[in-house]
């Protein structure tokens, strides 16, 4: 039996259009643009606007875009695989939200979290989907509104300044093209960090109710995170996994025509370049605009790239994660 595999054929982005810029943060906390860029690289972000966007209705939107690029018609759609940690309910997931959006009722839909890394870990899973037999045509989104969550005052800057909104989408489909495929994707956690980066409240495993007025004035609803262990974490297991996925394919770093890294802070990026010895033509950075998106970041990111000429057929392309869980991915794939 010819072996089935998955290729990436269409791709789509949503932000809103609401820009913050760093000197526009200085008006919630005590920051600066310098500040900002020297540390992070970033310039702006976009926030939500409240009435207008959701997280499923950016995804929706990025969803449609990557629709019409694959030139397929929305009910050709199998599966949908969707990562995020803002989702607009607490349950169920934005996966459902953006189905009756999209008009696809009766479709399996999985939502899943896996924070920075999610968009890596919904392309596996639908590439295991589609190599099983399973499914033919796969929706995979990243979408996140983390505006709302962000502590915008002194308090919390550390956080607030790196993370933004927006939403990518790409739709996968089954091929037997050996050379115009996924070659294989790579996924891992240790939870043994999962409060470097996390979000406490609400959780279920409190005393009561899981959220009282305590719960409230304790302030765990906000976004705690060690930035420096993340930092240092972050470095070391995007190279680890970068290089696994070459090695695992009988590839070397030389062989790549672009890395596409989770946007998490240009000085991770700059690191990893330096560590795999790409030249500036090989990696792709957006984070200047965005900000770090979390699940939407690579998927953004992504089809940026393609639109500016710098995928293309026959490319050797690795996307690459790392974030809170701690979770780290990549995928490699040959365009
Ligand atoms: O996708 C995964 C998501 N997370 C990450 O990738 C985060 C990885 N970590 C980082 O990117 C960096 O750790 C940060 C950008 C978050 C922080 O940079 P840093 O170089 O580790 O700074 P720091 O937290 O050590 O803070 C240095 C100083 C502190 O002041 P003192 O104690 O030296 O006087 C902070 O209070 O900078 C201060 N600071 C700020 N100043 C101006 C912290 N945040 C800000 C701010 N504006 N927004």
């Amino acid at each position: 039996m010819t072996p089935i595999y998955s290729k990436i054929s269409g791709l789509g982005f949503y932000v809103p259009e609401t820009i913050i810029t760093n000197d526009d943060l200085t008006q919630y906390m005590d920051t600066s643009d310098a500040w900002i860029q020297e540390r992070t690289g970033i310039k702006q972000r976009r926030w939500f606007t409240y009435g207008k966007d959701t997280n499923a209705g950016m995804a929706t939107a990025a969803s449609r875009m990557a629709i019409d690029q694959a030139g397929i018609s929305a009910t050709s759609v199998d599966l949908i695989v969707y990562a995020t940690i803002t989702p607009d309910y607490y349950f169920p997931g934005s996966a459902f939200l953006m189905q009756r959006e999209l008009g696809l009722e009766g479709i399996a839909v999985i939502d899943i979290r896996q924070q920075c890394s999610g968009f890596v870990y919904a392309l596996s899973i639908a590439d295991q989907f589609i190599k099983s037999g399973m499914y033919k045509t796969v929706l995979v989104v990243g979408s996140e509104i983390q505006s709302s969550l962000l502590n915008k005052s002194n308090e919390g800057r550390g956080v607030a300044v790196i993370f933004g909104d927006g939403a990518g989408a790409a739709i996968l489909q089954a091929t037997n093209d050996v050379n115009h495929r996924i070659l294989s994707t790579h996924l891992h956690a240790d939870g043994r960090f999962a409060e470097e980066l996390y979000v406490q409240d609400p959780g279920s495993s409190r005393d009561g109710r899981w959220i009282t007025e305590a719960t409230i004035a304790e302030g765990n609803y906000n976004v705690t995170m060690n930035g420096s262990a993340v930092f240092k974490h972050a470095v070391i297991r995007f190279a680890e996994v970068i290089s696994e996925s070459l090695l695992a394919n009988g590839l070397t770093p030389d062989d790549l025509s672009l890395l596409v890294p989770h946007q998490a802070n240009i000085r991770i990026s700059n690191y990893v370049q330096q560590q795999m010895n790409l030249p500036d033509e090989k990696i792709f950075n957006n984070i200047q605009q965005y900000g770090n998106t979390t699940a939407a970041s690579i998927p953004i990111a992504l089809t940026e790239a393609f639109e500016q000429g710098r995928v293309k057929p026959g490319d050797l392309v690795c996307l690459a994660a790392f974030g809170s869980g701690f979770t780290w991915a990549s995928a490699l794939i040959r365009w």
